[in-house]
């Protein structure tokens, strides 16, 4: 089963939106095993960005998601990574389809509300790198056969 981290970010945490991010992951049938409120340090947003060092917006997007709290997600699911980005939407926000977190409640790139893993084994790698293994919970869903075939 695939793991995703998702993060809702300092924008989606000061506009009140944490409660409407998680409940479309929700609704959607991703399986939530582990959550937490915590603020990224410069260390923690150097590494889980380390992959955008070169990028002119680097320094930004660090400053960015240091600038406030978040909640840190991993959500488990079949095809899990690309669910989860469907359910995001395009980067920019200004380029998402309606009906997406960041086509419904974003207007521009560098306030995209929501980070999600892009790959199975990035998933593997952030999800490490946000949470200890005994903060994943392992539990059984009653619903899942309404969800699951
Ligand atoms: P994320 O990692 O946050 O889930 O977003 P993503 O995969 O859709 O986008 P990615 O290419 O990984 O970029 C990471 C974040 O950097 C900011 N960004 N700004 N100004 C720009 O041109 C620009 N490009 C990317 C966005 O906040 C993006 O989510
Ligand atoms: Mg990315």
């Amino acid at each position: 089963m695939e793991r995703t981290l998702i993060l809702v970010k300092p924008d989606g945490v000061q506009r009140g939106l944490a409660g409407e991010i998680i409940g479309r992951f929700e609704r959607r049938g991703l399986k939530l095993v582990g959550m937490k409120f915590m603020q990224i340090s410069q260390a923690l947003a150097e590494q889980h960005y380390g992959v955008h060092k070169e990028r002119p917006f680097y320094n930004d997007l660090v400053a960015y998601i240091t600038s406030g709290p978040v909640v840190a997600m991993v959500w488990e699911g079949k095809d899990a990574i690309n669910a989860a980005r469907a359910t995001m939407g395009a980067t920019n926000p200004a380029a998402a389809a309606p009906g997406t977190i960041r086509g419904d409640l974003g207007m521009e790139i560098g306030r995209n509300l929501v980070h999600g893993s892009d790959s199975p084994q990035n998933g593997v790698k952030e999800v490490n790198l946000f949470f200890n293994a005994d903060e994943i919970v392992d539990w059984n869903r009653g619903g899942d056969k309404w969800i699951k075939e």
